[in-house]
């Protein structure tokens, strides 16, 4: 191996049904020392990668990689698989130290020289006993205290219509008001098609059911304070009735 993982485990969902799973396999085979190399599917969930880790090692200590192909992978979850995974790795009897890489997705999706290729990319491995204190905060045993969650769509015509600079406004604004994840807050969300797309960029605020067209920074700034902080529905950026608008109007 060039690398110096004792073993490299390649994990996401589809990749062992479908022609996609069965092309990135063959794929992978041509590139890598199969016995160096694991493929899991987690498509059905992830009793599959707890139980290659807990697979013996040729040695104590030895580095393992995961190379995370979920393709929607964000950060809170990445943290939530590394904390996992080093709990995991304090209760094998060999205690081998885990790094995570989730850079590995090509544009259409799986790729199996780009998966092998991000082996080699040390810089972005991140190790799974050093999850940043911020982030691994949440309980993840636990429903969180949030008075709301807002899903914020990220599909295809939402993008189109501005809906990504919308988020990071949104975000910084909520972090700003003390207000992203906390106790009473919000929980932020992206998703995917929320169905009205000519109406976009379409957010909505549950449990209070509202549907909103949020067009610009501003509008997200008065969303905040309006419906976020202090609780009451800004009428007047709701999808107006009869497509949309909140439970009462
Ligand atoms: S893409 Fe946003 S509602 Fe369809």
């Amino acid at each position: 191996m060039h690398e110096d993982y004792q073993r490299v485990l390649f994990v996401g969902p589809g990749l062992h049904g479908g022609t996609l799973g069965e092309a990135f396999r063959a794929a992978l085979k041509s590139l890598r020392d199969a016995a160096a190399t694991r493929v899991i599917d987690t498509l059905d969930g992830f009793d599959g990668l707890w139980a290659a880790l807990d697979e013996p090692l040729l040695e104590s200590n030895a580095a393992l990689l995961v190379v995370d192909l979920e393709p929607s992978s964000d950060s809170a979850y990445l943290d939530w698989l590394r904390d996992e995974l080093a709990r995991r790795a304090q209760s094998h009897p060999q205690t081998p130290r885990l790094w995570v890489t989730a850079q590995a997705l090509g544009r259409r999706g799986l790729d199996a020289a780009l998966a092998c290729a991000s082996v080699g990319q040390r810089e972005r491995h991140l190790p799974c006993d050093s999850v940043n204190p911020v982030a691994s905060d949440p309980d993840w045993s636990r429903v969180p205290p949030h008075a709301r969650q807002v899903f914020l769509c990220t599909g295809p015509r939402c993008v189109r219509r501005g809906a990504l600079p919308l988020w990071k406004t949104l975000r910084r604004e909520l972090l700003r008001r003390a207000h992203m994840e906390t106790p009473g807050g919000v929980l932020l969300t992206r998703t995917a098609c929320q169905f009205p797309c000519n109406l976009g960029p379409v957010l909505t605020v549950h449990p209070d059911g509202c549907w909103y067209r949020i067009s610009n920074d501003s509008e997200v700034l008065r969303l905040v304070q309006g419906h976020l902080l202090e609780g009451e529905p800004v009428q007047e950026l709701l999808i107006p009735a009869p497509y949309g608008g909140s439970p009462d109007a």
